[in-house]
């Protein structure tokens, strides 16, 4: 983890204006913004179109939680499920504003600031703080409607219709999905069981411009990566990988852009022991990885954290830590779009995470709760394919986080190997698992090859996009322990079926 120096210690972020596209060079703060600035206090307003309170419908809003005394070390795991297992809050929402209440509906759904609800952002900042402890003063949050929405942002901020984006060689489709009709591609960069890797990195931008392709290109300026149990293949960077890659992206002058939903959902060392030894009780662990923003002194990295993977995606909150400038413009594009994640979600999140479970509450709920739940389901996948998947026809490397395992299927052992192409061997082994009743991503999804118009990429039963896709992408996060073991007898007899064995 980084030291700790007092705020004032620290360096203050470096300029990177020049790295604004022409959409974020041109952003600006609304004036509508500064009259909600203005009010409180004595003033009377008669300026703002806000509506007026007494016509919202809401009396109060209420939701019963899950209760976590942040001062009390756990004895038992917090239990994951049914009402019934688990103590029960009652947070609620008032009307209008109540001693001892952090927010009020009359202001948690009136129009606001486009950084989110203040109490919020707070929150999330202070929690930025504890866990990431930046390592420049002025660095900022902005809340987001979640990763999707802040990854958005962040890339029309610095991308230019033209421009190239450096990606994982397998990554996040909903990344390049959302890059490619605004005109920004992607480049890949090789991975390893560690994800991407920073000698591939550095090799590439060395000597880029020595391919066709490259030669009238500048050379790219923006990294997306997901360093934490990395969506699709599991793999997690080690601190020197992390080291290395801000390295690469000092001597190469990059933004880095981290998107992290996985990083609570760390195994540790954890991931060793047996089963009833990761039942919570040992509630003194923390997440050890360092973040990328934890180790950037610059102020080169844009860190997307989000509340869909540690309390729940519908709530549409995420939070986005980078300098001060560049939360500001995310904060205006805001301002003009989704303007600020749902009301009613922020207000029942700030009172939940202020007024009941406070820091080290929701640190307790993500390390005993969410984590230890995932890191069961994985053993127990695990368990599931060793128990019933031939290994000489696939394999996968064991994750230390998040909620994947990438399945490598060992096409070169197929008896039609070499004759056939090996789209055409997946394909076969994808239609078998479905006919049998067993549903996983097909590797192909994530690649970064482009995918042919004339071909309708939903057509899963009928196209294989990617020679190099060998694989497939299970996750623990959601079947039933049981159905995790059905499938996967499914998947052995698939697999034995198709290889004929
Ligand atoms: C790498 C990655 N980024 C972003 C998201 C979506 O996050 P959010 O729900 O916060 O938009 C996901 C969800 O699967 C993901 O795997």
């Amino acid at each position: 983890m980084p030291s700790i120096l007092k705020t004032t210690e620290l360096p203050m972020a470096k300029d990177f204006s020049s790295f604004l596209s022409i959409e974020g060079a041109s952003r600006k703060k609304s004036p509508f913004n500064g009259l909600l600035r203005l009010m409180g206090g004595d003033i009377v307003s008669l300026g703002s179109g806000l509506p007026h309170p007494s016509t919202f419908p809401f009396y109060s809003l209420s939701a019963e939680v899950k209760r976590i005394d942040p001062a009390i070390k756990a004895t038992k795991p917090i239990a994951t499920g049914a009402k019934s297992q688990a103590m029960v809050d009652l947070v609620t929402v008032p009307h209008g504003p109540q001693p001892g209440k952090v927010e009020s509906l009359t202001d948690s759904l009136q129009y606001g600031l486009g950084s989110g609800i203040e109490s919020l952002r707070m929150f999330c900042k202070e929690h930025v703080n504890q866990m990431h402890r930046p390592q420049y003063q002025d660095w900022d949050v902005v809340l987001s409607a979640g990763n999707t929405d802040a990854f958005a942002k962040a890339i029309s901020m610095l991308c230019n219709r033209g421009d190239r984006v450096l990606v994982e060689e397998w990554t996040y489709p909903a990344a390049l999905e959302m890059m490619e009709p605004l005109g920004v591609g992607h480049v890949p960069v090789k991975m390893d069981g560690e994800g991407m890797s920073a000698v591939a990195l550095k090799d590439l931008l060395d000597n880029w411009g020595s391919t066709p392709e490259q030669a009238s290109e500048a050379k790219p300026r923006v990294v997306y990566l997901i360093p934490t149990g990395q969506n699709p293949t599991g793999a997690t960077m080690s601190i020197q990988r992390r080291r290395d890659i801000i390295q690469v992206a000092q001597q190469h002058n990059l933004i880095l852009i981290e998107d992290d939903p996985y990083y609570y959902l760390q195994f540790g060392g954890d991931d060793e022991k047996s089963g009833n030894d990761t039942d919570g009780s040992e509630s003194g662990w923390m997440p050890s990885l360092p973040s990328l923003l934890s180790l950037d002194t610059d102020a080169r990295v844009i860190r997307l954290d989000t509340f869909s993977k540690t309390l729940a995606p519908g709530c549409r909150v995420g939070y986005m830590s980078a300098n001060a400038q560049f939360c500001a413009i995310v904060q205006y594009h805001n301002e003009v779009s989704t303007q600020q994640p749902s009301g009613f979600s922020q207000a029942i999140l700030a009172e939940m995470l202020i007024s009941h479970w406070g820091q080290k509450g929701y640190i307790r709920y993500l390390c005993e709760n969410v984590r230890t739940e995932y890191l069961k389901r994985s053993q127990h996948l695990q368990a599931c394919y060793r128990k019933h998947v031939n290994p000489r026809l696939a394999s996968f490397i064991k994750p230390s986080a998040g909620m994947f395992i990438w399945i490598k299927i060992h096409v070169e052992h197929h008896p039609k190997y070499g004759t056939v192409s090996d789209s055409a061997l997946m394909l076969e082994l994808f239609k078998k698992c479905v006919g049998n009743n067993v549903l996983m991503v097909p590797g192909w999804q994530f690649s970064c090859k482009p995918k042919p118009a004339d071909i309708d990429p939903a057509d899963l039963l009928n196209v294989w996009l990617d020679d190099r896709a060998t694989y497939f992408r299970a996750t623990f996060a959601y079947a039933s322990f049981e159905q995790m073991d059905q499938a996967m007898v499914r998947f052995g007899e698939s697999l034995n079926e198709v290889f004929g064995v």
